[in-house]
């Protein structure tokens, strides 16, 4: 099998908010010390992107999808853990060696308008990095520009206009223009059309699918679009309070999700054909990342729960076909299901 484009290894990425009122006071040599706050937003995440696939990230708001990807692609330092591109460890190179890494790995953001300068041209939105990434004339910048314009359906005739001029969708094609302006190997894209109409976003997820195929792309999706996710990933890591709780093919992760998390997660999806209602409830809230549980990070709110939960971080473990699952109880959950699925046939 082809060695990974990327892959990280026990990434931690936490932020310290310390100075608020979030601080616990603790009591050392009969004085009380202010103890750090710390939001742990990725834990312990581990995995590998091969070149050309689409690894789609999916868990609820605030599971921290968005930091991951942020440290991935060097906006964010890790606490720990280590990213390597292809041979090379990037996660500590100085700004000039982390150079050619920043062409190689674009991010295409939730919200074009954010992401763009509206007090740049779109002609100079897209000039700039090429300018500054690629070594070409005048002439093979306008023609770069121009093709990569054309390539996301936005007539290279309107390169003069600002970013409000065009409508989100317009603007989202954009953001993906500067992203391929560079000619990355590997993009990640962070809720690249939720804040769409829904009327645009299968225009623009079809946009990023036919630039993958003309220029072999290797995508990490954000998403929490499951029905989506479905459609267009290789993979899928579900994600639940910074941590990778299961990992597997698309189709082997929606056939059988095998962590409790992922089936409630999907038992939400509607499915066509399906016969009956077996949505699973996941009682109570996610906990807060800034304490977080014992043990496996879902005990809380797992209808499985044990003692040995409450006091042992799971392993990722592999279940065959690159499906991998951490929870201490998969075999006995697998096993009560095939037969309560048996009993209703
Ligand atoms: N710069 C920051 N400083 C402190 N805490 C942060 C920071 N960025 C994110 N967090 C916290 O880290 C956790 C993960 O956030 P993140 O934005 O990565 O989640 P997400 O999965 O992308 O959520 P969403 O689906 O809403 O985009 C949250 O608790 C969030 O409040
Ligand atoms: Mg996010």
């Amino acid at each position: 099998m082809e060695a990974p484009l990327l892959s990280i290894h026990n990434l931690d990425k936490h932020f310290d908010i310390s100075g608020g009122l979030l601080d616990q006071l603790r009591w050392k040599g009969g004085k009380p010390v202010r103890e750090r706050t710390m939001v742990r937003a990725v834990n312990r995440v581990s995995f590998e992107i091969r070149k050309g696939e689409t690894l789609s990230v999916v868990g609820e708001s605030g599971c921290g999808k968005s930091t991951l990807a942020r440290t991935i692609i060097g906006l964010y330092p890790p606490n720990r853990g280590e990213i390597f591109y292809r041979e090379e460890r990037i996660d500590r190179l100085s700004p000039a060696r982390m150079l050619p890494y920043r062409t190689k790995m674009q991010m295409v953001f939730q919200d074009p308008y954010a992401s763009l300068n509206p007090r740049m041209r779109v002609r100079e939105t897209l000039e700039e990095p090429v300018r500054f990434h690629r070594r070409l004339s005048g002439a093979e910048i306008k023609d770069c520009v121009a093709q990569v314009m054309e390539q996301v359906g936005v007539d290279p005739s309107w390169a003069d206009r600002y970013p409000h001029e065009f409508s989100g969708g317009q603007r989202q094609r954009i953001s993906i223009a500067r992203a391929l302006v560079v000619n990355p190997e590997f993009i990640i894209a962070d809720e690249p059309i939720s804040a769409l109409d829904v009327s645009i976003q299968a225009q623009i997820l079809n946009l990023l699918m036919d630039a993958q195929q003309e220029r072999q792309l290797t995508y990490l999706f954000i998403s929490h679009d499951l029905s989506v996710v479905e459609h267009i990933s290789t993979r899928v890591a579900v994600m639940y309070l910074g941590t990778v709780c299961e990992l597997a093919p698309v189709d082997a992760l929606f056939d059988g999700p095998l962590h409790p998390y992922t089936q409630a997660l999907l038992s939400a999806i509607p499915r066509l054909g399906e016969k009956g209602s077996r949505h699973i409830k996941i009682e109570g809230d996610v906990p807060t990342p800034i304490q977080l549980p014992t043990g496996c990070v879902f005990h809380g709110r797992c209808p499985h729960v044990r003692t040995v939960c409450t006091e042992t971080v799971p392993k990722l473990r592999d279940f065959g076909g690159g499906h991998f699952a951490a929870c201490h109880f998969i075999e006995e959950i697998t096993a009560r299901r095939a037969e309560t699925s048996g009993h209703l046939a």
